[in-house]
């Protein structure tokens, strides 16, 4: 039975153990998408993982829909990210970009200048976006991507995958989890199209799985991984009726594209709906390559689910945010520091690369 500190191997690349850092925001980026070199620091601290997917980077202008994220369409981008890579990469670590285009989930405030909030129809979700000019501001009704707009951003995700193996890292991870722009095609709630690209589940998968295989065609099944989160309802991604046959549906087409792994959200501990456990072993049954899941796990629940198979890499976020030697300390059976909440995307080092090791706790 496979524990924790096994290595596996995942497309082309050898996993040093089966702890996988979760994607996680930090926006400590500049107005540009530029990480500044401190970042490289965060992720080096947390290269006892086998494997790093980074913070959500948005292919696109367009995608920079939040304070401060990254990007990795500019040259400046791909050197800042390279910096990270080159700190990593000694220490063992692999390293996967996660690919994230906020869509409609933005705020022209947030942007570039001449970029645009769009998303499969105009369809403002429900809720508010933080901007660093002027607070809280409702999210706005994006613009509806026409055909052009589509290809366009299909063109984008392609790029940033083959930057992102120009920067150094192992493959990318496609956003479609957690309501942005690839979840907004798949949710009939967000995706009202008339054309190839809405209507039934055939249709609304249609943007993802075309995103799918251009970056396959950019950089090799072996580098792209995909995230999605079947009965997540995060930036007003309500359940409906047919969530669990048009996510078995996806993934059948996740497996004829042969693609490197398949990461499932469940953010019940968060107080999400439960993902039930039928939805999973669907994807465990059909989706042939690397599963991996996350969501509120500490090393006992991870242990117990490696071991009955039910995953092949265990994602873990909070956690890691807070313990740069998380794996030390699952292996040893140390106490955890707890996630300061108030830092998680505040600009500067502060709650960020000061979370003490347990080194520092016995004064070494
Ligand atoms: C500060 C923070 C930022 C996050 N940003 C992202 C993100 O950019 N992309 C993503 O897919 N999930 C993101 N998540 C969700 C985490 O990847 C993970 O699914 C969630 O925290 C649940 O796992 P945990 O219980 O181990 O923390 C974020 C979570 C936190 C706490």
């Amino acid at each position: 039975m496979p524990t924790l500190f096994d290595p596996l191997r995942v497309g082309e690349i050898e996993l040093r153990n089966r702890i996988v850092m979760a994607p996680m925001t930090r926006s400590r980026a500049d107005d540009a998408g530029v990480q500044p070199p401190y970042v490289a620091e965060y992720y080096r601290q947390r290269a006892s993982a086998g494997l790093i997917i980074t913070e959500g980077t948005s292919p696109s202008p367009n995608g920079l829909g939040y304070a401060r994220i990254p990007g990795a369409f500019s040259q400046e981008q791909v050197a800042g990210w390279r910096l990270v890579t080159d700190a990593v990469r000694p220490l063992g670590a692999r390293m996967f970009m996660q690919l994230m285009h906020t869509g409609r989930v933005g705020h022209p405030l947030n942007l570039p200048s001449g970029a645009r909030v769009i998303g499969p129809s105009a369809l403002a979700a429900a809720g508010q976006m933080y901007t660093d000019a002027e607070g809280m501001q409702p999210l706005p009704v994006p613009e509806a991507m026409s055909a052009a707009d589509v290809a366009a951003a299909i063109a984008e995700y392609t790029q940033a995958a083959k930057n992102a193996v120009a920067a150094g890292f192992d493959g990318v991870e496609l956003h479609g989890a957690n309501g942005y722009l690839l979840e907004q095609f798949i949710r009939p709630n967000s995706n009202q199209r008339s054309d190839r690209y809405g209507g039934a589940i055939e249709g609304r998968a249609r943007f993802v799985l075309e995103t799918v295989e251009a970056a396959i065609a950019a950089i090799g099944k072996e580098k792209v991984g995909i995230r999605l989160s079947p009965f997540g309802v995060f930036n007003d991604m309500p359940l409906y009726d047919a969530m669990e046959s048009d996510y078995a549906y996806l993934a059948q087409e996740l497996q004829k594209r042969d693609l490197a792994y398949i990461h499932l959200v469940d953010h019940s501990s968060m107080g999400a709906p439960t993902v039930p456990q039928s939805m999973k072993d669907t994807f465990r049954r059909v989706f042939r390559n690397t599963l991996i899941l996350s969501g509120g796990y500490d090393a006992p629940r991870a242990e117990t689910d490696l071991a009955a198979g039910k995953a092949d890499l265990i994602a873990v976020g909070k956690p890691f945010l807070a313990n740069p030697d998380l794996v030390a300390r699952w292996q040893g059976g140390h106490e955890l520091n707890v996630p300061d909440m108030s830092t998680f995307y505040t600009p500067g080092p502060q709650g960020y690369t000061d979370y003490a090791t347990l080194g520092d706790a016995v004064g070494t």
